[in-house]
């Protein structure tokens, strides 16, 4: 079990456009797995790759729920419905949480671990969720889309 050092901002890797991953080998299956006890260990439902300073189109996203643990790499929304307001954090601005716009469901294309082409459609918390790593990937970051900012203990959900 290794854990990583989030990367917090302002760090220029967090706002930049993040490369394709093209080599699906032993070093990503571990970083993966690093990113996986990083997350857990912040008590996180999300990490993408940029937050550990690898500016590389892999993110992970688990929420608790019956997907488990989801790993997006290249991932692209390929279909976007509804929207939905409600509370964001993110593990790279520890204590600040707003309420954020997105999408209510989004259809997903991605790769795993193996490099193989899957879909995913997810709806609420966890399309929520979803958005806000894949913008990371593309160095946007969920203050450029907060409403209104939060009290710090009034809610606890970072990704
Ligand atoms: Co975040």
């Amino acid at each position: 079990m290794t854990i990583l050092d989030i990367v917090k901002y302002p760090a220029p890797v967090l706002e930049q456009n993040c490369e394709t991953v093209t080599i699906f080998d032993k070093r990503l299956i571990r970083l993966l797995s690093n990113m996986y006890d990083t997350m857990l260990e912040a008590d996180g439902v999300g990490l993408a790759a940029p937050q550990v300073g690898i500016a590389k189109r892999i993110a992970i996203v688990d929420i608790d729920d019956k997907h488990g643990k989801i790993e997006l790499i290249n991932p692209e929304i390929v279909k976007e419905e509804g929207e939905q307001v409600g509370p964001e954090g993110c593990l790279s601005f520890p204590d600040l949480y707003g309420e954020v716009k997105r999408a209510d469901y989004v259809k997903v294309r991605a790769q795993n671990r193996k490099g193989k082409w899957y879909e995913l459609e997810a709806r609420g918390f966890l399309a929520r969720a979803i958005q806000h790593e894949i913008d990371h990937l593309n160095g946007v970051l969920f203050t450029s889309k907060v409403l209104r900012y939060f009290e710090p203990d009034e809610l606890e959900v970072e990704g």
